[in-house]
């Protein structure tokens, strides 16, 4: 069910939990500092109670009631808020343990999504808001696609379009010395160092640098935020991954009535004349419109229950790219 801004507030308000968009995905909001709305969106989305969620909110003194906002934060916060990046910190007092998974940190964002803003405003208390999919599915990326995910378990959602980035917000832990990134987005790794003018590190990697061959190990499978599991954001429709064109045509996978995605639609042409009937993320593989479309795109083709699907991505493990890869290795049916 579609509602308006009017009616989020007032459902948000009395502890319900609804769908928001956001410019990375659309979230399944709830108070974030009222124990039974995170029951509600944790029981929603079948989510583990060990993986903790973000708390999203209006502007930093905001957050600063949440937790203890260091200056390394600051300086983030400044350059990127409202924006694609996540801050975990040291958390106050006031933050439940259920929002925290027991964590002693918080996850911290101000969205700049102008429907999540004002919102955030109008209610004037934080939000906690997940990605609004059922645990380990695709993260939506427009209203309907939270009712396709949820089908009659679907939340009452407020359609604010097409969510800009399409990716989820980059998770950057600026709780201990060492600045760390636990999720790559938008926001890049070079964009991080540059702005805190030191290294960061980058946890959870499931994409090095070459991508690991079948019957290689080499895959970073170290947990260092609870819910960056490797299998995550997955159709149910096999996906397979493939670096390259020549790849995919020299694969044996392909079988009748398979899907085939392309990031980059210049691939598009030759594959077409192939006579396979293929689907672009983009028309020349820019990385921001290549993640803005992937999750659409996987959850669309997904509903035609084909066989499997085949995507090529021929994109360098750098910058936007590597937030992808990130995503695809997670999603890829292992
Ligand atoms: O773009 C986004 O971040 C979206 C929109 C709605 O804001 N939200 C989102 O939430 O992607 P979710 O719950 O799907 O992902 C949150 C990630 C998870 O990997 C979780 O484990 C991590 O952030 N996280 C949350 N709190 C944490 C904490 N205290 N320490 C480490 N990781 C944490
Ligand atoms: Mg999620």
């Amino acid at each position: 069910m579609l509602i308006t801004i009017d009616d989020a507030v007032t459902r948000l308000a009395g502890g319900d939990v609804v769908a928001l968009p956001s410019e990375t995905v659309y979230g399944l909001a709830g108070l974030a500092l009222n124990e039974q709305a995170i029951a509600k969106i944790y029981a929603l989305k079948g989510r583990p109670a060990t993986n903790p969620l973000i708390v999203h909110v209006a502007h930093l003194q905001q957050a600063e009631e949440l937790c203890y906002v260091n200056s390394q934060a600051k300086r983030v916060g400044e350059a990127y808020w409202p924006g694609p990046i996540t801050l975990v910190l040291p958390k106050k007092k006031s933050v439940p343990g259920l929002v925290t998974a027991g964590n002693q940190t918080v996850a911290i964002r101000i969205p700049r999504h102008p429907v999540f803003l004002e919102v955030l405003t109008r209610l004037n208390q934080p939000l906690a808001a997940p990605s609004a999919n059922p645990s380990n599915r695709t993260s939506p990326t427009e209203a309907r696609h939270v009712e396709e995910l949820f089908g009659k378990k679907c939340p009452p959602t407020v359609d604010g379009g097409k969510c800009a980035v399409g990716l989820e917000s980059t998770v950057l832990d600026l709780s201990g010395d060492q600045p760390t990134i636990l999720r790559p987005g938008l926001i890049t790794r070079a964009q991080i160092q540059d702005c805190l003018q030191r290294q960061v590190g980058l946890f959870q990697d499931p994409s090095p640098d070459p991508p690991a061959k079948e019957g290689q190990t080499g895959r970073n499978q170290g947990a260092p935020s609870p819910g960056m599991g490797s299998v995550h954001y997955a159709p149910r429709t096999p996906l397979a991954l493939y670096p390259t064109v020549e790849e995919f045509l020299i694969s044996a996978k392909f079988k009748p009535g398979d899907l085939v995605i392309v990031a980059d639609g210049k691939d598009a042409t030759q594959l077409d004349a192939k006579g396979y009937l293929t689907t672009p993320l983009s028309t020349d593989g820019c990385p921001e419109e290549v993640a803005q479309n992937l999750y659409g795109v996987l959850i669309e083709l997904d509903a035609k229950n084909a066989p499997s699907m085949h995507l090529i991505f021929t994109g360098a493990r750098e910058g936007i790219n590597r937030a992808i890869w990130d995503r695809l290795y997670r999603a890829e049916t292992k």
